[in-house]
């Protein structure tokens, strides 16, 4: 089977690496791709977004399944897309229908629904213009901190965490009034602060079934100790030292399943991944957030944990038999560090030569943000550059390994965090 990819991040590159380890795989297009996905298969000049061209591009190389990496694609509806056009209607999508992307394309949404199934999350209240003028009281009657989420995507940016009732009335007011996300934040989502630590859970479902994938954390912050500003996330672990039977069987029980059957009830057929963003509370799962999609860098920590045929488990998703499908996972650590450019999340140079790579053993290197220039030369091109994942009988062994590796890979102002795993040792 052909089968095209969309996604340019480290997530794609290891997903890339997976679906070409499977037999049953031809060829395998990434739309655009990066630097590493070259090694994996085929990069093709097309934005994610650019559902025209990929028609034409599907339609041209006899492509048999589409897998949808970011969010983007699938909140604007190219698994419908698919579906509408008698040309297409057939090929499988790997990533949900819009109506099932709205998880993670509104916050609202997602609230809501979480609401109308009893799954359990921080209380919360929706602002819009129409009732602006209640934040004051609201906040001045509630206990900061408080949590502010734009209702739409804003690019992993749009949740504010407000320390006092004064920050958080004027961050509303940016938020709604001056359109401080755009049209993002015209609905905000606010939420009681949970205190706990947060782990990411995956399941890839066909509608009806879910296979649940080993479990991740990840490093949102620039800084050592969780500190400074959020990134697109800086480091991940696999397995969560904490997530036990009974945490586990918590999460099923009240997460995955309520919310597995109440997209069925709610007549969304969806067929992909959820990325349960949660917050474990004294050993109570909370949601925090749902993602359409895998996470990044949490797939380059969790899918070489996987030892299935990736390319199997989602023609299972296409033909709904993922009933039939087992699981089976690494019962190694992994441990993934995201080289950044220097100056990320805020203003930084690209166009770095990236050296060493080559000199890396026993780690996998996975691309994010790089591209090969005209003479064949591997530069950066974006904040995170790459992630660089380690296994190992423990986890401080596949952290050791990691950092050995990273030391080898050379570009101009290159940053990583020293401390990923500091709270799970
Ligand atoms: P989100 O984009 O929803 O994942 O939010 C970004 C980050 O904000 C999360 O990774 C958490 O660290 C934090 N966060 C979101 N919601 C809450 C909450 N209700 N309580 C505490 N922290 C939160
Ligand atoms: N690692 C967080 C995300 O992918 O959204």
């Amino acid at each position: 089977m052909n089968v095209l990819l969309l996604g340019s991040g480290g997530r794609e590159h290891a997903i890339s690496l997976k679906l070409s380890q499977s037999p049953l795989l031809e060829k395998l297009y990434i739309a655009p791709g990066n630097a590493g996905t070259t090694a994996t298969g085929i990069n093709v000049p097309i934005q994610v977004t650019d559902f025209p061209a990929i028609r034409e591009f599907v339609l041209r190389n006899q492509i048999g399944m589409i897998v949808v990496g970011p969010e983007d694609p699938l909140v604007k509806g190219i698994h419908d897309y698919f579906l509408r056009d008698p040309d297409l209607a057939m090929i499988p999508v790997i990533g949900p229908v819009k109506a099932g992307a709205m998880l993670e394309g509104s916050k609202e949404f997602a609230k809501n629904f979480m609401q109308r199934h009893g799954i359990p999350t921080a209380s919360c209240k929706i602002f819009s213009k129409e009732n602006l003028e209640e934040g004051d009281m609201f906040f001045r009657k509630g206990h900061p901190p408080f949590v502010l989420k734009a209702d739409g995507l804003a690019a992993g940016k749009g949740v504010v965490i407000c320390p006092t009732v004064e920050d958080a009335i004027r961050e509303l007011k940016e938020m709604i009034t001056d359109e401080k996300f755009g049209t993002a934040s015209k609905h905000v989502v606010v939420e009681d602060f949970l205190k706990g630590i947060e782990l990411s859970v995956f399941i890839l479902t066909d509608g009806d079934s879910y296979k649940i994938f080993p479990e991740a954390k990840d490093y949102k912050k620039i800084g050592e100790g969780d500190t400074g500003p959020n990134t697109g996330g800086m480091g991940s672990v696999s397995p969560v030292p904490f997530m036990n039977h009974t945490l586990k069987d918590k999460i099923e029980k009240r997460i995955i399943r309520p919310t597995i059957l109440g997209l069925k009830s709610e007549n969304i057929d969806y067929k992909g991944f959820i990325y349960f963003g949660l917050m474990n509370v004294d050993d109570e799962p909370f949601v925090i957030e749902y993602n359409c999609r895998l996470g990044d860098p949490e797939t380059e920590a969790v899918l070489p944990r996987l030892c299935n045929d990736l390319l199997e488990l989602f023609i299972a998703v296409g033909n709904k038999t993922l009933d039939k499908c087992t699981i089976t996972t690494d019962p190694r650590h992994t441990v993934t560090v995201m080289l950044v450019s220097g100056g990320y999340p805020g203003v930084y140079k690209k166009g770095f030569e990236i050296t060493g790579e080559k000199g890396v053993s026993e780690s996998l290197v996975f691309h994010a943000g790089t591209v090969t220039d005209q003479n064949g030369v591997v530069r950066t091109s974006g904040g995170r550059v790459m992630a660089i994942t380690s296994f190992g009988n423990t986890f401080g062994e596949a952290l050791e390994r990691s950092y050995e590796n990273a030391e080898k890979i050379h570009f101009e102002n290159k940053y990583f965090r020293k401390d990923i795993g500091f709270d799970v040792k």
